[in-house]
């Protein structure tokens, strides 16, 4: 499928989307919530606005067809054959998904069909594997007696999944798959940012022969959806992804009831880069690491620590990578960086613009915003930033870089006390290609992924935060194993 066919598949199917899925039928609702393209500035459809009813109809169908003996009987084989028909289905339509991803959203279609075609394929092949490996383990006892004992890995019930706006197909894909393939049943609440993903996602689940029930969706505002199915009495595990005050929220009501909680947050990942590096490929892996969706990544690395002998050369190659990075709407063929989600983001990074510059910190490159409609914000970095500024601190979520030098004699662990200085560990980076350098960062980085000379999401890894990035993990065996429980059986004879 070409650009023009998918943009104009993609926005006739918009047009007419926006309803809840409720035990198999789109349900519509009376309030509508407006769904804008951020690179235009207009409408291109809405939402039904949910709240605590529609989200007790969703938690009672997924309870429904939890509990149903079509369900507990199927054998993993069918949930791993849907899975995989899942996964060929998004394979199918990805020209179409990932313009429906580039209009509400704003990233680039270059972007959306990689994150689509193969990240979201992948990762719904992935967990899809797991759904016939998810056994438990056969337990040697010491107890006298005679026992088999062992454990089933059992699913936890109806899974409730908070999804943010940054790359939306992409991370409901892979909660919607890890929780199906341990045999819950869920229900899905998009980001009312740019929901339209997701409900394109949940067709293709029914189309993939998942019964009524196995996935719902509700759509609304986080504050009456999100916090309904976040405080539902119905919902055994809250998987979110989103802010940490947000991630905080749920956690509080989840506590209400000892529901399970798995948060994937927010980041301020350090970036170290050493002397030895090969720039030619640091350059453009550090400023992609940050400017890539405009910064809305939680992982991006957006404090850079650069060693004194390199650090002039290596600023002004980012400068100068970034000044070649073209702004424009995800729809247009060479746009490299969209808009951001919405005149409150950007209205928010651009306070942060300010208070580093307020803070003192030297502005070495600023982008300019293209001519026109759209939430742009052009690629910014600054340089003599300071570990105390609120830009180096706080998590921006846009495409705002703060670097700071270290020393060429700076001890290992120094530099790494420089990189953890943060109240985030969810991702940290280093370019070295001394293999004591780059095995002594892996161990004395704090964060749940360390990544040393450039690499892309893994889903075999698992992936997830420390302090306040978050708790779980999502991705590799752990990430399936989050939506299950072990069960602990000992059976005398
Ligand atoms: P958010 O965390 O409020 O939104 C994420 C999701 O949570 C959305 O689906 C939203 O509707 C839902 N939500 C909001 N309040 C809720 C509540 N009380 N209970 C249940 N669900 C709720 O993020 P927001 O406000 O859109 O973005 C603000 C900042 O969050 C960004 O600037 C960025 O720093 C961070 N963020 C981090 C993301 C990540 O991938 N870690 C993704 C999106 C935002
Ligand atoms: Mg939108």
């Amino acid at each position: 499928m070409d650009r023009e066919t998918a943009f104009a598949s993609a926005r006739a199917w918009i047009a007419q989307a926006g309803n809840h899925l409720i035990d198999g039928e789109w349900v519509a609702g009376a309030d509508r919530i407006e769904v804008l393209d951020p690179a235009q500035e207009t409408a291109i459809g809405s939402i039904a606005a949910g709240g605590p009813a529609e989200i007790d109809a969703a938690v009672a169908a997924a309870t429904r067809c939890f509990r149903s003996p079509g369900w507990r009987a199927m054998p993993p084989a069918e949930r791993e054959a849907r899975l995989l028909r899942l996964a060929d289905l998004v394979e199918r339509d990805t020209a179409q998904i990932a313009a429906i991803e580039t209009l509400d959203n704003g990233a680039p279609f270059g972007m959306t069909q990689a994150m689509v075609g193969k990240g979201a394929v992948s990762s719904i092949r992935y967990n899809a594997g797991w759904a016939r490996r998810l056994g438990g383990d056969q337990v040697d006892v010491s107890v006298p007696g005679r026992f088999h004992a062992f454990t089933r890995n059992e699913p936890v019930g109806v899974a409730g999944l908070i999804v943010p706006w940054n790359a939306p197909f992409a991370i409901a894909c892979n909660k919607v798959s890890a929780a199906l393939a341990a045999g819950c049943t869920a229900v899905i609440k998009p980001a009312e940012l740019a929901p339209m993903s997701t409900l394109r996602l949940a067709e293709l689940v029914m189309e993939a022969g998942f019964p009524a029930g196995a996935l719902n969706v509700v759509n609304g505002p986080g504050t009456s959806a999100g916090a309904a199915l976040a405080a539902h009495p119905g919902v055994a595990k809250i998987s979110f992804t989103g802010s940490t005050a947000t991630g905080k929220a749920i956690m509080r009501q989840a506590a209400d009831r000892v529901a399970r909680v798995s948060l994937e947050l927010g980041g301020k990942s350090p970036v170290v880069v050493f002397d030895d590096a090969d720039l030619d490929r640091a350059i453009p892996g550090v400023a992609m690491g940050i400017f890539a969706n405009s910064g809305q990544v939680c992982a991006a690395g957006s404090r850079l620590f650069v060693q004194d002998a390199i650090y002039d050369r290596f600023v002004e190659g980012l400068a100068a990578f970034a000044a070649r990075l073209r702004l424009g709407p995800g729809e247009r063929e060479g746009s490299d960086l969209g808009p951001l989600i919405s005149a409150a983001q950007r209205d928010k990074v651009e306070a942060y613009v300010a208070s580093a510059r307020a803070d003192g910190a030297r502005e070495v490159f600023r982008g300019t915003a293209p001519d026109g409609p759209g939430f742009f914000v052009p690629p910014t970095i600054f340089d003599q930033a300071r570990p105390d500024m609120r830009a180096v601190r706080e998590e921006i979520f846009g495409p705002v870089l703060c670097v700071m030098r270290f020393a060429d004699d700076a001890a290992l662990a120094e530099v790494a006390a420089q990189a953890n200085d943060s109240d985030y560990g969810l991702s940290a980076y280093a370019w070295t290609r001394d293999l004591e350098r780059a095995q002594s960062m892996a161990a004395l980085l704090q964060a749940g992924s360390v990544k040393i000379n450039g690499a892309g999401m893994e889903f075999a890894l698992p992936f997830g935060g420390v302090g306040e990035s978050g708790l779980g993990r999502e991705n590799g065996r752990a990430g399936v194993l989050a939506f299950t429980e072990p069960k602990s059986v000992m059976i005398g004879y």
